[in-house]
């Protein structure tokens, strides 16, 4: 399939790998890009900038893919190095840089002369529309259905979709809530241009997690996510768990009270026991109303085969013999 995004990445299919802390290790990278997607390895989880960039060599190793990094810009309250992990990137030659979280302004020149193609995730029009003037080459639209940050807006992406379309001149990519064929023809149907995945690439048989995150993702159903501080409106979309649940009632209890403190148990530092140890109730994690369709742990390529020959169907016979009848 050819899409402005296959075209500006080049890639085969339109199919990207979110950004996931201690997921989008190079192991998942790389099965994403051997696929024919586009893998990414998630900057702020490698603890250094020379530890990205080990990370960079080690993906190059498993692929001759495009494959490409994502840089979170988090409230974090020691900001990471920067500086460090864009020359990781620059020096690594990886040429797509998936921005999250801030505005990347002030990092575009550095990356733009190096070549790399940005492309920022959003969650509303106006900041879509901000990374388009700022000179992103394209855009990932993180509906109110995503596993991690949906912002505040809630905005499902039956709206936000076509509302991106209307408004923007770059390319788009369809984000939360995508899991197989029929997500991307829809995706392009609203006026995407491909679609990014993040819970449905946990599933896989590559993902490099523990696979208690992979039972639960299938054995969970479209009403087992929760958002949490939404007070501290930094509304994250996880998993129900036990640790949700002291979470949200200490939310409860102390309202407009709440500071990040009070929730350090259930959110710092939590993500290595979960994903490499599988200790599933050691505190929230990152999870998509999408695992509701999520059903089995294939591999990548399995996975990007099925979705490509399900979108293939869908378009040629199933809407294409609608238009013939
Ligand atoms: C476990 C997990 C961790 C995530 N970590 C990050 C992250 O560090 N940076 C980021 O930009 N997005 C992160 N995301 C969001 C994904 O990149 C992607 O936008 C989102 O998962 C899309 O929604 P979906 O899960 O419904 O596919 C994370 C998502 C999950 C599920």
């Amino acid at each position: 399939m050819k899409t402005k995004i296959t075209e500006l990445f080049g890639i085969q299919h339109p199919i990207i790998q979110g950004g996931m802390h201690f997921v989008g290790l190079a192991e998942l990278a790389a099965a994403v890009s051997n696929a024919g997607g586009l893998g990414l390895i998630t900057g702020l989880t490698l603890r250094t900038p020379e530890l990205l960039a080990k990370e960079i060599a080690r993906c190059r190793d498993m692929t001759d893919k495009p494959f490409g990094v994502n840089l979170t810009f988090l409230p974090i309250v020691n900001s990471p190095d920067y500086p460090g992990y864009i020359r990781a990137i620059i020096e690594g030659g990886v040429k797509a840089v998936e921005t999250a979280g801030n505005n990347p302004q002030k990092w575009m020149p550095m990356l733009h002369d190096a070549g790399i193609k940005v492309i920022h995730k959003c969650t509303s029009v106006r900041h879509a529309l901000k990374a388009e003037a700022i000179g992103c080459d394209a855009v990932s639209v993180d509906g109110f259905e995503c596993g991690g940050h949906p912002g505040e807006d809630d905005v499902p992406n039956f709206i936000l979709l076509p509302r991106a379309a209307e408004s923007l001149k770059i390319p788009f990519v369809a984000s939360g809530g995508m899991a197989d064929g029929r997500s991307l023809v829809a995706a392009l149907a609203l006026g995407a241009d491909g679609m990014n995945m993040g819970t449905r690439f946990i599933a896989t048989q590559e993902a490099p997690v523990h696979s208690n995150v992979k039972q639960a993702i299938v054995a969970a159903s479209e009403l087992d996510t929760r958002l949490v501080m939404r007070p501290l409106r930094n509304t994250e979309r996880v998993l129900h768990n036990a640790a949700t649940d002291r979470l949200l009632a200490k939310e409860a209890a102390l309202g407009a009270k709440l500071k990040f403190d009070d929730i350090m148990e259930e959110v710092a530092g939590v993500y290595p026991r979960i994903m490499q140890l599988g200790e599933m109730e050691a505190g929230v994690w990152s999870c998509g109303m999408v695992a509701g369709l999520i059903h089995d742990i294939p591999s990548v390529k399995e996975l990007i085969d099925r979705i490509m020959l399900e979108a293939n169907d869908i378009i040629r016979q199933r809407l294409g013999s609608m238009l013939a009848a």
